[in-house]
């Protein structure tokens, strides 16, 4: 295994989605590009998902158009079926994320479909991004726990995994997203992927409502997965998914990573920065530990 690990930054997309204030279009292009003055490799801008449904990414293509693109970095964004993609191609998006669930009464109520139908709605985007050349990264909701359903049995995983794998997805995102899991938990249910769906396209993707994101990150890491979500000042939370707090905040896991001597190409002091900023944006402190206790030293 190499050492070193790759943060999908999602805070852009998964952070402002659940946040009450409203953030403005040019501090939200500011934050992707401070983002990718870190050294991040992969920021999720924005989504294209119903504005109805998620109305504080309705700019999502103002966003697009007035981020500042470097070379070497790739800026995903959500779609939900043919209309997003086509939404996110008008607006230059190079790169894609789907998302389904493992849970039937959670992706019902986060996109209206059941898992089988939102995997249909998926294939003619996989298709036809195939042939535009555009990079589609897969996501799959409540790995660890519904906050409808309660448990989710470990095979629902892994098949919906396999499936996102099997339709053409380069990387399946493991995502616990009421944050509801613990490590021994994580790493179980990564290792069951793991037999279906290579390592090397698997990463994980944590909420830490239980404080338990940074532990649970750490374990899937010593268990092989080399690439993990996170959001900057620690924002996030799925507005359709009840209880679901912010991600891991990407500080922190910088941090972490760092002490363990693995590699992320990011600038921690500039990341805590931005962190610092946007919590100023949303009126209230970073949600990272890492960003207050580099601001108070
Ligand atoms: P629906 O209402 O069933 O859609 O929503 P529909 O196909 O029946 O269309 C209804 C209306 O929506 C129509 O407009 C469509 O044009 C429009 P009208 O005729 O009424 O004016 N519409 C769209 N407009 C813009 N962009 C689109 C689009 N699609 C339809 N792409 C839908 C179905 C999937 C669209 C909706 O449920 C939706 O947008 N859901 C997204 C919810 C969401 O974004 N949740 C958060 C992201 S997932 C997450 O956070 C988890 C994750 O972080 C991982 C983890 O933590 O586990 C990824
Ligand atoms: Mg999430």
């Amino acid at each position: 295994m190499s050492e070193f690990v790759r943060i999908v930054e999602v805070g852009p997309r998964d952070g402002l989605q659940n946040e009450s204030t409203m953030v403005d279009t040019a501090d939200k292009i500011a934050l992707v590009d401070r983002l990718s003055a870190t050294g991040l490799r992969s920021i999720e801008a924005t989504s294209f998902v119903s504005p109805k449904w998620v109305p504080q990414l309705a700019d999502a293509a103002e966003v697009m158009a007035g981020i500042r693109r470097r070379d070497g970095v790739s800026y995903p964004v959500l779609v939900p079926n043919e209309q997003g993609y086509d939404r996110a191609r008008a607006a230059g998006a190079d790169e894609v994320a789907v998302f389904t669930a493992a849970s039937e009464a959670f992706n019902l109520r986060n996109t209206n479909a059941s898992i089988d139908q939102s995997i249909e709605r998926f294939a003619p985007v996989l298709a036809r991004a195939r042939v535009d050349g555009v990079r589609v990264r897969g996501y799959v909701s409540t790995v660890l726990g519904c906050p409808y359903q309660g448990e989710v049995p470990l095979a629902d995983v892994v098949r919906v995994a396999r499936r996102l794998h099997d339709l053409g997805c380069y990387e399946i995102s493991l995502g616990d997203t009421i944050g509801v899991g613990t490590p021994l938990k994580a790493r179980r249910m990564l290792l069951a992927v793991a037999d279906e769906v290579p390592m090397a396209a698997l990463a994980v993707h944590f909420h830490d409502t239980y404080g338990q994101a940074l532990a649970n990150v750490a374990t899937c890491i010593e268990a092989g997965v080399r690439v993990a979500d996170a959001a900057v000042a620690g924002t996030g939370g799925c507005p359709y998914a009840r209880g679901a707090s912010g991600n891991l905040a990407s500080e922190d896991l910088v941090y972490m990573l760092q002490g363990m001597g693995i590699d992320t190409g990011i600038d921690l002091d500039a990341l805590a920065e931005t962190g610092r900023w946007l919590a100023a944006k949303l009126g209230r402190p970073t949600g990272s530990k890492v960003g207050r206790a580099l601001a108070a030293a």
